[in-house]
């Protein structure tokens, strides 16, 4: 797009969006429970980037005060954060009361600063008994969960305003469930869409216990309920067959209608569903199970957005692990690439999701919730003083608000922009490799802050909205 300065409306809100497990640290402190990721860092160290666990965070819990203030002087409004289910509830599913005074105290720390918090109740962090117990395979952990959502909500109902049910729920079954990547390793298509599943009616539940807390005044009038993913909007190759469209309907299906005909329709796409069953892959329904989905419906997205996916029909019905294969990837020839996460960077494919979510879900109002670009070794692009020189940063976060300015001119009914993650955190099991601050984190000098060169130039866009 054209380089000229584009303007956001005025009530358009910066903030910046991170997560309990990737922040927080103090692993056992306080009553916290293991998530898996601490499992993980216990059973094999060597599988996170130089051995950084998950136990430090970016070590949020002790500069928390700092860390606030940062993001209100770079002009921001608010922040995501998750309450980690591990730090809340204490085995057997009541309130750990240290958990909760971390959790009052971040909130009223923040309202203090003049920082909006978004709660979200789920990142990635299954509690570690309860994954014993099945995890989301199991009925007993999607009942667990709705529980501990009806105590998030009630414990701290009269201090928050945008709750959100889960981030990116498509990724722990890719992670964890199809490709084997995350602890803990399993390669299994059937039990990944399983998950999906009861993760869906884990989100409904938890929608259904949010309007019943709401309906008995525990919740602010004005409170909203949501839910996060990354939507990539699906791409092929110019003049498909057949068999590349087909590709793109059924990772579609997958990715982005699942969840958004889930939070705005209340039910799951049938065209997906029956594709699954034609290839075998039945998923653990019953009878109860439509009355439930119904109540999934929520009052606005979140859409994070790194890259766009593109597609073809695969070569094969079934990899060389027996996982079904419904697509597979295409290289564009012209794809611009971030090299150090290997994530095309596609700005238009905001802008591209913005007027799909406009013209098949028109009253659907959302916010980008993250976007942001991770660098390798940022540490050797200091200048004399010490300051990283990270034009990049700049140049990626222009270009995409310049194309949500012009989704909105043309109707979309985008209300924000969260940054991820303004500050350096901790990255799973890539953990501090790649760095997508603002503000720099210094492992080397205990985790001291120091804004970027790309800081000011958030700071002027948050404060006027002009983008340029
Ligand atoms: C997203 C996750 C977030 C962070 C970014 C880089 O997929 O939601 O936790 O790791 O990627």
């Amino acid at each position: 797009m054209a380089q000229e300065s584009c303007r956001l409306p005025d009530d358009f809100f910066f903030g910046a969006a991170m997560s309990g497990p990737q922040t927080e640290g103090r692993w056992r402190d306080g009553g916290k429970l293991e998530n898996l990721w601490d499992t993980w860092s216990n059973l094999n160290i060597t599988d996170f980037h130089n051995r950084v666990g998950s136990y430090a965070g970016n070590d949020f819990s002790s500069r928390r005060h700092e860390d606030l203030e940062l993001l209100k002087s770079l002009g921001l409004t608010s922040m995501r954060t998750s309450i980690q289910w591990s730090r809340l509830l204490d085995a057997d599913g009541n309130v750990n009361p240290e958990g909760a005074k971390y959790y009052h105290e971040l909130f009223a720390d923040a309202r203090e600063v003049g920082l909006e918090v978004f709660v979200n109740l789920y990142h990635f962090d299954m509690p570690t008994h309860l994954f014993r117990r099945g995890g989301w395979e199991s009925r007993e952990v999607v009942e667990a969960y709705a529980h501990y959502a009806t105590l998030a909500f009630r414990t701290f109902g009269k201090e928050i305003r945008h709750w959100f049910t889960f981030n990116e729920p498509i990724v722990e079954p890719e992670q964890r469930y199809t490709n084997g990547e995350w602890y803990p390793f399993i390669r299994n298509y059937a039990r990944a869409r399983a998950v999906q599943y009861n993760i869906s009616l884990a989100h409904a539940l938890a929608v259904r216990e949010y309007r019943a807390a709401k309906e008995e005044g525990c919740l602010l009038d004005d409170s909203r309920i949501g839910l996060i993913n990354c939507f990539t909007p699906p791409y092929t190759r110019e003049n498909p067959s057949d068999a590349d469209l087909e590709a793109v309907r059924m990772t579609d299906g997958v990715c982005n209608r699942w969840w958004l005909d889930l939070v705005t329709r209340g039910e799951l796409p049938q065209d997906v569903i029956s594709t699954l069953a034609s290839r075998g892959i039945e998923l653990p329904r019953r009878p109860e199970d439509d009355l439930i989905l119904s109540d999934g419906k929520v009052d606005w997205l979140g859409c994070n957005y790194y890259h766009p996916e593109r597609v073809q029909a695969p070569a094969a019905d079934v990899d060389e692990n027996g996982i079904p294969q419904f697509a597979q990837p295409y290289v564009w020839p012209e794809a611009e690439m971030n090299k150090s996460r290997g994530w095309e960077i596609y700005p238009q494919g905001l802008y591209d999701f913005a007027m799909k979510t406009r013209d098949e879900y028109p009253d659907l109002e959302w916010f980008v919730s993250e976007n942001g670009m991770g660098i390798e070794r940022e540490d050797l692009r200091k200048d004399e003083s010490g300051v990283i020189q990270d034009d990049y940063r700049v140049d990626f976060v222009r270009r995409h608000l310049e194309w949500i300015a012009r989704a909105i001119q043309d109707g979309a009914k985008c209300r924000g922009y969260h940054y991820w993650a303004v500050i350096d955190n901790w990255s799973w099991a890539n953990a501090f490799k790649n760095r997508y601050g603002f503000v720099e984190v210094d492992l080397e000098d205990g985790y001291n802050r120091r804004p970027k060169k790309s800081a000011a130039w958030l700071k002027k866009v948050a404060t006027t909205h002009v983008v340029d």
